[in-house]
């Protein structure tokens, strides 16, 4: 633990209880929030550490009795008007500091990238990660700042993006079937399996909720053309609030509807196009000119939404902003399905072969999946120590 986190004096008003750490910053726990977080074996099972109370068996008023340092530099809290008794050790509370820097210090901040990546954009040997829980870490780590990864040296083999889906993560069905086949065929239902180039989108926002999370594993990429074109949401749309601030804050407030139909599907949902977390941060970027509906707004909202629209896609096909390369046979590519945009170039069929396979997969696993591996990874290191 960092000396800044050490603490220095105490105080309670008995509502309350004031920390000053020796880095001379404070936080003040309301005492409802201490006692809810109380791990002891009457308030959480010992064993999975869930609650074994509800809110409402608590007292309506509690208060801070007692308080007391620990020689093992924790502190322990007598309650009132029940003698309930709380401990919390040093490190518990420097990691849920509630003071405002300490909550933004916890804050992830995403990487923010455009074309000028290239060759710096994360990139995995799927061979190694499979063979090497660090790799795969690794891989994921720079997949969750980025929004992306590239996994190259895979099988070639049909059915290979269903084994890195349910390796990563949790592949997630839809009417597609668990995987889709993205290749030029006849009567396409989806202009995805045509050779016409497509504009950068996130797939499926008619979808609730939007698949978190798309994986593309290319089988055959013979065909001229079919680059595939790679946007960064978050840095489009942190561009848009520099550039036009009132277009930014619409496009995080007003809905639209998307919408897809095949014959075995009538899909319809309605989100905003930008979405912010409660401190106005960039968390989701959903954007896809073939499924987009209609505007269900009030009139007076319709142009200003247009506009607000129109220069988010403009400042999305600038290319400054657009990485392009090209998949090989073996080579997989997972986009954070809210965040980094995906498109392709046009390819032409009647010259070589194109064929990639598609699926989907909930952001959540991913996520548990790299926490599971870096806790495996720091018990080894402490059985090793
Ligand atoms: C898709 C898609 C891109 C490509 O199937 O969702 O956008 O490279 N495909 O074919
Ligand atoms: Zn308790
Ligand atoms: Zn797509």
């Amino acid at each position: 633990m960092s000396g800044a986190g050490m603490i220095a004096n105490l105080t309670s008003t008995g509502a309350a209880l004031t920390i000053t750490w020796q880095s001379g910053e404070a936080v003040t726990f309301p005492a409802i929030w201490l006692r809810d977080n109380c791990r002891c074996a009457a308030c959480r099972h010992p064993g999975n550490g869930q609650r074994l109370y509800e809110i409402t068996d608590l007292p309506a008023t509690l208060n801070i009795r007692e308080v007391a340092r620990q020689s093992d530099g924790g502190i322990k809290i007598v309650w009132a008007p029940d003698t309930h008794v709380t401990n919390f050790s040093e490190s518990w509370l420097t990691e849920h500091d509630l003071s405002a820097s300490a909550r933004k210090s916890r804050k992830k901040k995403p990487t923010l990238w455009s074309k000028s990546i290239g060759n710096a954009k994360p990139v995995g040997d799927w061979r190694q990660m499979v063979a090497d829980p660090a790799a795969e870490l690794a891989f994921l780590d720079a997949y969750h700042a980025h929004g992306f990864g590239l996994i190259r040296h895979s099988p070639t083999v049909p059915e290979t993006v269903l084994n890195i889906g349910n390796h990563l993560g949790f592949v997630r069905v839809t009417n597609y079937g668990a995987l889709f086949d993205v290749m030029s065929v006849p009567n396409p239902n989806n202009l995805a399996f045509t050779p016409i180039g497509l504009g950068v989108h996130s797939d499926n926002p008619y979808r609730d909720p939007t698949p978190g999370v798309q994986l593309l594993h290319c089988l055959e990429s013979d065909a001229p053309g079919g680059d595939t074109l790679l946007v960064d949401g978050f840095n489009s749309a942190t561009i848009l609030r520099q550039e036009d601030p009132a277009a930014f804050d619409l496009l995080t407030r007003i809905p639209v509807n998307f919408r897809f139909r095949a014959e075995d599907a009538e899909l319809n949902a309605r989100q905003t196009l930008i979405s912010v977390d409660e401190d106005g941060d960039i968390v989701g970027v959903h954007f896809n000119n073939r499924s987009l509906d209609w505007l269900d707004a009030p009139p007076e909202m319709v142009e200003p939404w247009f506009a607000a629209y129109r220069k988010l896609a403009d400042i999305l096909h600038r290319p400054e902003g657009e990485l392009i390369f090209r998949l090989e046979p073996g080579d997989c590519v997972v986009m954070q399905n809210d965040r980094a945009l995906h498109g392709r170039t046009e390819f032409d069929p009647s010259r070589g072969r194109r064929h990639l396979q598609g699926c989907y997969v909930d952001k959540d696993g991913m996520d548990s999946r790299a926490r599971v591996l870096r806790r495996r990874l720091a018990e080894q290191k402490g059985v090793a120590a």
